[in-house]
């Protein structure tokens, strides 16, 4: 019998995404061979479908990489009815890839590309947004919370990835300051009257959360 373990459990759910176009299967084999953090697939239909249930036309990501989790989120708006996706990355590099890839998947209108710190970004930017999705640098994931608050409408949603950082949080030993930040923004969230949240513990762990 095949054993029930999280790596077993995570093949059988990565069976189940759907194919994906040809480009996004570009950006993964990227991935695959660059040794770059993305999403991937089982987090990015997530992703997706959580933006296609709440309807979301107005989506703000911070720190977008070479625009993989974007091209999730693209999609729904557009099959959503058209809107806005704000890509945030502060590589030139990276920004430059999104910009390739997002056009090549024909989101390129639907996008606002920023080349700059992310939190400041959305600080800066005009709300408020149906869905916020955040990973950035870990240790920053506690400042972000207050101006996440501020930006997301009542309702909207908050996704934020790498809640279980490779089992980094439950490992007492690690007091790093990224896994300190997961650690503190998971307090903070999941006590705080103002947002319903839960860990979905898919690849490296998301915090799906509504703010009431
Ligand atoms: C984990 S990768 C993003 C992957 C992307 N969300 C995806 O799944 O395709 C995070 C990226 O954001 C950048 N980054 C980290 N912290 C940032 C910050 N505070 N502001 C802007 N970019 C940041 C990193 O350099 C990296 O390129």
């Amino acid at each position: 019998m095949t054993e029930f373990t999280y790596p077993n459990i995570q093949e059988y759910i990565a069976n189940l995404v759907p194919q994906r176009p040809a480009e996004v299967q570009k950006m993964e084999e990227y991935a695959q061979q660059n040794g770059f953090p993305i999403i991937g697939p089982i987090a990015g239909q997530l992703c997706y479908q959580v933006a296609r249930m709440i309807g979301a036309r107005r989506i703000f990501e911070l720190g977008s990489g070479y625009g993989y989790s974007t091209a999730w989120f693209a999609q729904a708006v557009q099959e959503n009815g058209g809107g806005v996706v704000h890509h945030v990355v502060w590589d030139e590099k990276l920004s430059q890839m999104a910009r390739q890839h997002l056009s090549a998947l024909g989101y390129g209108e639907m996008i606002r590309y920023h080349m700059a710190e992310a939190v400041q970004t959305l600080k800066a930017t005009e709300g408020p947004f149906d869905l916020i999705f955040n990973d950035i640098d870990k240790d920053g994931y506690p400042a972000s919370l207050p101006v996440i608050t501020e930006k997301l409408r009542s309702g909207g949603v908050l996704i934020i990835d790498n809640m279980l950082w490779s089992g980094k949080v439950f490992d007492q030993a690690d007091q790093s300051a990224d896994t300190a930040g997961i650690r503190e923004f998971t307090r903070q969230i999941t006590t705080d009257n103002g947002w319903i949240a839960s860990l979905v513990p898919m690849r490296d762990g998301l915090i799906v959360a509504m703010k009431k």
